[in-house]
C-alpha cells in the first residue's frame, strides 16, 4: 500500500454532515467517490461537462466509453430517458438494486453528452445502497459514476482501495464499509422483447427472465470486449472528418484547438487555452454543432496525443473512419 500523501482524500463518515460535505464538492464540479450495494463509484456532476471529462481523466482511460449514471428513484430516471413496456417492468422489479438498464436519452435530458460518449442511449441506475440513496436525494441530480478504480484495475470495494488508487484525485470518499455484493451491476437492454446482457453481474439472467417471462441474450463479449458489432447508434457526424488540419479549406467547417490566428465560419474551438479536459467536456456538443452547420466536412486541428488527448484522438479516428459505423460500448472499465 503506498503511503498517503499530504493531499489525499479523506474517508468520511456518511452522516448527514459528510454528506452534504459531498454534495457540496459534486455541485463545485469536484470529483467524489461513494458506496453502492456493488462497488465503489467515481462521481461527478452528470450535467457537467467539465465533471465528467475529469472522470475519464482521473481513471486515465485511453478511450470515452459511456458512464453509468446514478438517480435516486425511477420517477427521476423518466426524466432522462425513455422508460417503458419491458424495460419499465424490469425497472420496477429489479431498482433500488444491483441493476442497470441501457435506455434512449431523452432529447430533453441535461446530461452530458460525454455520459453517453456519443451514444443516443444511456445507461442508468437506482442503487439501494442508503448512503448512495440519501447522497442522489440530497444532490438532486444524476450523477455519472465508474467504478472507483484506475483503468484496467480491480473494482474497488473498501473505502481504503479508492484512497489508494485515485486519492490524490478526488476530493472525499464517503464511507460505506465493504460492499455488500463486490460485483458490478448488471446491465441490460431492451429491444422491443429481447432482453440483452450487456454485462453479467449481481442479478443473474435466471432471475430477469424469471421477471419477464422471457429468454435473456448475452450479448457480452468476454473474449474480445471491444470488437465491432453490437451497437448500431454510435454517434458519428454526417459530415466527413478531416484530421490533423492546420487550417480549413474551402467550405469546410472547422474545430480548431488551442490559440489560432485563424477566423472562418462555422468554426468552433475545443479549447482556446489548449486544455485538454476542456477539450473533452466539449467535444461531443461541439462535432454536433458543426455537423448541424451543414458543411460538408469538418476539418479538425491536431490534439496532443497525451493524457485525455489519447481518449479524444480515438474518438475522432473512430468518427473518421469509413461508415458502418458500429461498435461495442461493452468494456471493461
Ligand atoms: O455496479 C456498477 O455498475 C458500478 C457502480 C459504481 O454503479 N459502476 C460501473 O461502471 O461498473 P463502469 O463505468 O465501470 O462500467 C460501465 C459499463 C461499461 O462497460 C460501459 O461500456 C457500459 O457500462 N455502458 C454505459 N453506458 C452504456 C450504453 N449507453 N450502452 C452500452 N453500454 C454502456
Ligand atoms: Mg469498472
Amino acid at each position: 500500500m503506498k503511503a498517503p500523501s499530504a493531499n489525499s482524500a479523506k474517508i468520511i463518515t456518511a452522516s448527514p454532515a459528510g454528506i452534504d460535505k459531498a454534495v457540496a464538492a459534486l455541485e463545485a464540479g469536484k470529483l467524489i467517490s461513494f458506496p453502492t450495494e456493488t462497488v465503489y463509484g467515481l462521481g461527478a456532476d452528470a450535467t457537467n461537462d467539465r465533471a465528467v471529462a475529469a472522470i475519464f481523466a482521473a481513471k486515465g482511460r485511453p478511450r470515452f466509453n459511456p458512464l453509468i449514471v446514478h438517480l435516486p428513484d425511477i420517477a427521476a430516471v423518466a426524466g432522462v430517458a425513455r422508460l417503458e413496456g419491458l424495460a419499465l417492468k424490469l425497472a420496477q422489479a429489479f431498482w433500488p438494486g444491483p441493476f442497470t438498464l441501457v435506455l434512449p436519452r431523452l432529447e430533453t435530458a441535461k446530461i452530458s453528452l460525454l455520459v453517453s460518449a456519443g451514444l443516443d442511449t444511456i445507461a442508468v441506475r437506482v442503487p439501494r445502497h442508503p448512503v448512495a440513496t440519501e447522497l442522489l436525494r440530497r444532490f438532486g441530480k444524476a450523477v455519472a459514476a465508474p467504478s472507483a478504480n484506475i483503468s484496467g484495475r480491480l473494482s474497488p470495494t473498501r473505502p481504503e482501495h479508492v484512497v489508494e488508487e485515485l486519492g490524490n484525485r478526488i476530493e472525499l470518499v464517503l464511507d460505506g464499509g465493504l460492499c455488500e455484493a463486490g460485483l458490478e451491476s448488471t446491465i441490460v437492454r431492451v429491444a422491443g422483447d429481447r432482453i440483452e446482457l450487456l454485462r453479467p453481474g449481481t442479478i443473474t439472467p435466471a432471475q430477469i427472465s424469471a421477471v419477464a417471462g422471457l429468454p435473456v441474450v448475452s450479448v457480452h463479449e468476454d473474449e474480445n470486449p471491444s470488437a465491432p458489432g453490437q451497437l448500431k447508434s454510435h454517434y458519428a457526424p454526417r459530415a466527413e472528418l478531416r484530421l490533423n488540419a492546420t487550417a480549413p479549406e474551402a467550405g469546410e467547417a472547422f474545430l480548431a484547438f488551442g490559440q489560432t490566428g485563424i477566423k472562418t465560419p462555422n468554426m468552433l474551438n475545443l479549447s482556446p487555452s489548449g486544455d485538454l479536459t476542456e477539450a473533452a467536456a466539449h467535444l461531443f456538443a461541439m462535432l454536433r454543432e458543426l455537423d448541424r452547420s451543414g458543411a460538408p466536412a469538418i476539418a479538425v486541428m491536431p490534439i496532443p496525443a497525451e493524457g485525455l488527448g489519447l481518449a479524444i484522438n480515438d474518438r475522432l479516428k473512430r468518427a473518421a473512419s469509413p461508415r458502418p459505423q458500429e461498435e461495442a460500448a461493452y468494456e471493461q472499465a
